[in-house]
């Protein structure tokens, strides 16, 4: 009997896809620096029962219904707004990603982020390194207090719980606001909710962590800036589309807010052009949130083992149709 074809999009470790080894024709794109082109991504999982997907490959209708052997599309990644999910169940095909595996690693992610913006680390180094460092002085590269500030974080899922935790040990009030409120995670972790605008006048780190929703979607605009504190520091580790990101630079030029530190963009990879960047005050790193060799290992072992369930006939480990 003729074997079943996985895809994968990316260059994985060979000893990670063994166990698909075993049971299929295994093809991958593996060059490191170029994204696999749609048209073979097409050509290739129309021939495919499995994919193996990044966040970066949108797997649109047009895909999902030109690929009549396909029983499922696992996504390395928590998010899975680059899949056409209402497709995909509509032709009984499983969307899977990989939940709480990367919570701890993006929440230190956040941390990281909302630390280097608020202590002035990039611009320090560069300072250092460009030669600028003369003298000490009282003012030199001041920057603000982390410890015993507010945080507010937006959407309280499980990295928000981590993000929290982190929190209490710099002793700062933590806010959240969520789509419904969660008193759990208030009693453990010490957690105050309030409404969106409330936290925004009251927070002094906005840390982002909604997935991508039509309901989230550009959530922090122009109004959403003008309510911050001007001292305040805004992180984004959920996605870049949450964000009007002219309306972030605006807030930046204006001194609506003191400064952001980024991890997603609306586009990615984002232009070492783009207005955002012109910022001393703003940090960026390349969408690396679960970016740890760990986890990331962990997430692409997770991935095979959804595709080997399904393949096996069972339900995936995880997966996210309704
Ligand atoms: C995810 O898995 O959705 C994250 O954005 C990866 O960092």
């Amino acid at each position: 009997m003729k074997q079943p074809q996985v895809y994968i999009t990316k260059k994985i470790p060979r000893e990670v896809i063994e166990p698909l080894e075993k049971m299929a024709t295994v093809k991958m794109w593996d060059a490191e620096n170029e994204k696999v082109p749609v048209q073979i991504l097409k050509t290739e999982a129309a021939k495919s029962t499995a994919i193996f997907t990044t966040l970066d490959d949108i797997i649109d209708q047009s895909i999902i219904e030109n690929s009549p052997q396909l029983k499922v599309i696992a996504n390395m990644a928590v998010g899975y707004d680059n899949i056409d999910i209402s497709t995909a169940t509509k032709h009984s095909i499983f969307v899977c990603n990989t939940p709480d595996i990367l919570n701890d690693t993006t929440a230190d992610l956040a941390f990281a982020l909302l630390m280097s913006t608020a202590r002035r680390i990039v611009e320090g180094y560069h300072f250092v390194m460009d030669g600028c460092w003369k003298n000490w002085g009282p003012l030199l590269m001041v920057g603000r207090d982390i410890h015993h500030k507010t945080l507010g974080i937006v959407g309280m899922g499980r990295i928000g719980e981590k993000v929290a935790k982190r929190a209490s040990g710099f002793d700062m009030e933590v806010l959240y606001h969520n789509r419904s409120r969660r008193e759990s995670v208030e009693k453990a972790l010490n957690t105050t909710y309030c409404s969106f605008d409330e936290l925004l006048e009251k927070a002094d780190f906005i840390v982002n962590l909604l997935p991508l929703t039509d309901d989230t979607k550009n959530k922090f605009n122009e109004i959403a800036f003008s309510k911050m504190k001007n001292s305040a520091i805004f992180i984004n580790v959920g996605r870049g589309m949450s964000v009007v990101e002219e309306d972030l630079v605006q807030a930046l030029q204006k001194g609506e807010i003191a400064g952001a530190g980024l991890d997603v963009f609306r586009e990615e990879p984002i232009s070492n052009q783009h207005p955002l960047l012109k910022f001393n005050q703003v940090v960026v790193v390349p969408h690396i949130g679960s970016a740890t060799i760990e986890t990331r290992t962990k997430m692409m072992e997770l991935t095979v083992h959804n595709i080997v369930n399904v393949l096996q006939g069972k339900y995936p480990k995880a997966y996210v149709n309704k």
